[in-house]
């Protein structure tokens, strides 16, 4: 599996520290994963209860075998439509899991009724592919049907899209906070080459290759996931916002 944790070495003491979890707060991870965020929400929360929520049971499993915390819970449910109950949580928060909501405005307005009045949502998103290195050199290197890229990851990239989103959607004081962060794919190139075939644009992208061109896509990908290697992990720079709003 992915070691998504792994890539998020850089940027998650920045959201953990923006999550601003206080002791009896209850609080929704939304595309909780394999739940490194839920966690520390809840080592956070003290005993205030937490929900992990996800659409995909492979990223529950993984999250349920990780946690042994008993005020933890994961859900399969999709945040953008499940009755968490009005005013259920005082926090909910999200590393990169809500920006592939087809409806974003039914969807957070179904998570902001799940947050008490003056209850927080804070949310990590991608800005725009340009300004991402790893998005940019990653299918550059593949090639392939532009078609074939997925831009949802960038969906909520742009401030003032967020911005009118989160307002229809009937949040207010809505805030962004950049942040500029290496992004770790691996100890080395053998293992940054393994991790990226398991993300869902590469694979799509050399899906579409002939098998020559395939071939030397990969070795193309090797070579680049080379250059990136730092001595210190094989690592590429990034930019995402934390989206906070009441
Ligand atoms: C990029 S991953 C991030 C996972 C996790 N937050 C982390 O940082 O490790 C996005 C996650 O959001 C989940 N997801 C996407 N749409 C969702 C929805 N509508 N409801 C719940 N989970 C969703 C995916 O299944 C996936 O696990």
């Amino acid at each position: 599996m992915f070691d998504y944790d792994g890539e998020m070495r850089f940027l998650q003491g920045r959201f953990r520290a923006a999550c601003g979890v206080r002791a009896g707060d209850r609080v929704l991870d939304v595309g909780c994963g394999g739940g490194q965020t839920t966690r520390e929400a809840a080592a956070d929360a003290g005993r205030g209860r937490v929900v992990g929520v996800d659409v995909s049971e492979r990223m529950l499993e993984d999250a349920r075998r990780r946690t042994a915390e008993a005020h933890v819970s994961y859900l399969l449910a999709d945040a953008a439509t499940y009755d968490f109950g009005a005013a259920a949580f005082d926090v909910c928060i999200s590393r990169f899991g809500v920006m592939f909501f087809d409806d974003p405005v039914g969807a957070f307005a179904n998570l902001r009724r799940a947050l008490r009045p003056g209850g927080r949502l804070v949310a990590m998103v991608w800005q725009a592919r340009a300004e991402n290195e790893w998005a940019q050199v990653i299918p550059a290197t593949i090639g392939g049907d532009a078609e074939v890229r997925d831009e949802s990851p960038f969906s909520l990239g742009d401030p003032d899209v967020v911005r009118g989103i989160l307002g229809s959607a009937g949040f207010g004081d809505v805030t962004f906070a950049a942040v500029r962060e290496r992004l770790y794919y691996g100890p080395d190139v053998e293992t940054a080459y393994e991790n990226v075939l398991q993300l869902r644009e590469p694979l799509a992208l050399l899906a579409e290759l002939a098998p020559a061109d395939a071939e030397r896509a990969r070795a193309d990908l090797r070579a680049m996931l080379a250059a990136h290697d730092s001595g210190d992990g094989v690592l590429f720079d990034s930019a995402a916002w934390i989206v906070t709003a009441e």
